[in-house]
């Protein structure tokens, strides 16, 4: 691996304080990334922005800040390219206070603990542990600044693999309630053969729950085009982990046969979405975690996840992960306060996720896979997402 470092005059103008314009316009390009200033953080530090590109138009920008992924542009059937990822071209549109209020994680990476734990809480070797309650009664992605609000450090890369950014992050013993000291590594990989790789990596002084995650909204038609109702999805699963109206699973494990969960064959996301359902109504709309098929034997290796396709763009977004769950969420809570990129306001159902994970409020629920990283273990998980056109 061919490690690119910034460019001398990109480092000093970044170190010089009060140069915030020049280094504004300071960009750093070796090998196939390019590194410029994305913007400053309330503390004074600023954020970069990492961009790549890959050999068939696909390009990409990677914002230390949160290791959000700022832009993902790909062609459609007639090679037209729009960025397909819900996001803002600064990083103001991050910070603001409409963006924090409703909080929908665009983009961003989620730790320590993707999705909910239920009251706040879970004990572990004999002593509970309290966590902001962020969301309702319960803990969601993290707490009050998880993962998607610190600034990682970030190297660009370009290997044979394709080029990308690791980053990296220490989570201090205690940070969000959270014991031990968790060393977290992150990879992109925008490669040749238009697959993103995400790569998670972690170890920990003290036995914790890590569940880390990517949380794009994707709207394959382009981000500001509208609903996302009429993509189909197809999601690799028999069964699905059914929700109280907190959201929190109720520990069962229940099949997807003839109910609207059922997305073994590619459905409209739209075609069921308002039946009458309970778990629907919980939603409201689809944010419920997928228990993926997965043959005997092939824990940690990489299963299919989910196909989605779009009709007008003609564009597919294949994922394939280690984990053992993903949560798709139709977008529910979007409800038009946010304008993105496009200039366009970001209304509901209008970027879907699919986020791959271990189950929700796993360290509350015997049953499910365990989500403690114990000292001396890595913690690891891969997801990849393949984009195409037809
Ligand atoms: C959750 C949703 C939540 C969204 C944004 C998803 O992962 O399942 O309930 O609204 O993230 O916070």
């Amino acid at each position: 691996m061919k490690w690119i470092t910034l460019s001398a005059p990109l480092v000093l103008a970044l170190a010089v304080s009060g140069q915030a314009a020049a280094a504004d316009n300071a960009k750093a390009s070796t090998g196939a990334v390019t590194t410029s200033v994305f913007g400053t953080l309330p503390d004074g530090r600023q954020a970069r922005l990492y961009r790549f590109s890959n050999a068939h138009g696909i390009e990409m920008a990677v914002t230390d800040y949160g290791g959000i992924i700022v832009s993902l542009r790909t062609p459609d059937s007639s090679g037209d390219v729009d960025d397909i990822v819900l996001g803002f071209d600064s990083l103001e549109g991050y910070l603001s206070d409409a963006y924090r209020k409703s909080n929908p994680y665009f983009g961003a990476l989620i730790g320590r603990y993707g999705n909910r734990i239920a009251g706040g809480q879970f004990t572990l070797d004999g002593q509970t542990y309290n966590l902001a309650k962020n969301n309702g009664p319960n803990h969601l992605h993290g707490g009050n600044k998880g993962f998607n609000q610190v600034l990682w450090n970030a190297k660009p890369f370009s290997n044979d693999k394709g080029a990308g950014v690791i980053l990296k992050y220490v989570s201090a013993d205690g940070e969000e309630g959270y014991p031990g000291k968790l060393d977290v590594t992150v990879t992109y990989t925008l490669g040749d053969q238009d697959t993103l790789s995400v790569e998670y990596n972690a170890t920990t002084t003290k036995a914790t729950p890590v569940n880390l995650t990517q949380h794009s909204y994707f709207n394959l038609e382009g981000e500001g085009s509208g609903s996302i109702l009429d993509h189909r999805l197809m999601i690799n699963a028999d069964a699905f982990t059914p929700v109280d109206d907190t959201l929190i699973p109720t520990g069962e494990i229940r099949s997807v046969e003839g109910t609207p969960f059922d997305f073994r064959q590619a459905t409209a996301i739209g075609k069921r979405i308002d039946e009458d359902n309970t778990q629907l109504e919980y939603g409201p709309g689809y944010d419920h975690n997928f228990v993926l098929n997965r043959p005997d034997g092939s824990k940690g290796e990489l299963v299919q996840a989910a196909r989605v396709t779009e009709p007008d763009s003609g564009r597919i977004l294949e994922i394939a992960t280690t984990e053992p769950g993903i949560q798709f969420y139709s977008g529910n809570f979007l409800d038009g306060t946010l304008t993105g990129k496009s200039g366009r306001a970001y209304g509901h159902r209008t970027g879907f996720a699919l986020e791959t994970q271990h189950f929700p409020d796993s360290p509350n629920q015997d049953g499910f896979p365990s989500t403690i990283l114990e000292p001396g273990d890595t913690y690891h998980s891969r997801t990849v997402y393949t984009f195409s056109a037809r």
